[in-house]
């Protein structure tokens, strides 16, 4: 017996499956106007559920990263600050990166675009269906260490169990706590064995990081095991926000 179309939604929502519930007027119509075969039609609507799922999956992903925003390098302004290292930035856009457990460490100036990279990079990382985990260093290392223990540990295990971990801005404030330092070693450390890629960005040359760390052995540690398979990419130029800030007050004077 055929079902009405209310009992065709009824089943589809029954059986889970909101994709095809979404389109299949729309397919119905289509087959109907063009005669399509029927093994066509059928397969646009499988399709159409996987897309959706596909879709849900990449938000759910985009959710569970930290990311704030959805950066590309399609906004980049290459010509801003000429010696950055555009080529190897678009490399490591493609990914192969994570597939061969390889780091990445963006070090230079402020405000040159190393946590715009990183961001794009990540997101990148998300829409390929990869786990990715995004994290501003010190605000990750100050509340993970004002955490309850248990939940330390969950939290530990996703960052470990990431496909991607970025850490930006790693010693923004100047120095960081000695739990912090020891938690830097262990997911460094972890991660390295595991053969899991992260990228870093940070404006300290890792020369100082001892100083920052207050040790220096600590440092050559996680420097050891974060450079052995690494992209070193060094962003020199002058400040975006700078120049942002100046066009600014440029605009309030002549609106004046
Ligand atoms: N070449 C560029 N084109 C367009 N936007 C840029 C460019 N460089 C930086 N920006 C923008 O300027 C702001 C600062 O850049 P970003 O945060 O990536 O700098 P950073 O190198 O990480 O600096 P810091 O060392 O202070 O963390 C961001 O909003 C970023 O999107
Ligand atoms: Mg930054």
């Amino acid at each position: 017996m055929t079902m009405t179309m209310p009992e065709i939604e009824r089943a589809l929502r029954q059986l889970r499956l909101p994709g095809i519930r979404d389109t299949l007027q729309t397919r119905v119509l289509q087959a109907q106007g063009t005669n399509q075969p029927f093994l066509e039609t059928f397969s646009l609507i499988l399709q159409d559920e996987i897309d959706r799922r596909q879709s849900r999956l990449i938000e759910r992903r985009y959710q569970q990263s930290g990311l704030e925003e959805k950066l590309t390098l399609a906004e980049f302004d290459w010509s801003f600050n000429p010696k950055l290292p555009r080529q190897a930035c678009f490399q490591l856009l493609t990914l192969t990166f994570i597939a061969a457990g390889e780091n990445a460490l963006l070090i230079g100036k402020p405000g040159t675009g190393k946590s715009h990279v990183a961001k794009a990079i990540a997101y990148q990382a998300v829409i390929q269906g990869h786990k990715v985990q995004y994290l501003e260093a010190d605000d990750f290392f100050n509340r993970h260490l004002l955490s309850p223990a248990p939940q330390r540990e969950a939290r530990l295990r996703s960052v470990i169990d990431a496909d991607l971990l970025v850490l930006d801005d790693l010693f923004l404030a100047r120095s960081i706590p000695d739990e912090a330092g020891a938690l830097l070693q262990t997911l460094i450390h972890q991660r390295y064995k595991l053969h899991r890629s992260v990228v870093v960005t940070s404006n300290r040359v890792v020369q100082d990081w001892g100083t920052y760390l207050r040790d220096n052995t600590m440092s050559t540690t996680i420097l050891d095991r974060l450079m052995h398979r690494c992209h070193l990419l060094e962003f020199e130029g002058r400040s975006y926000r700078l120049k942002e800030a100046a066009e600014a007050l440029a605009r309030q004077a002549t609106s004046k």
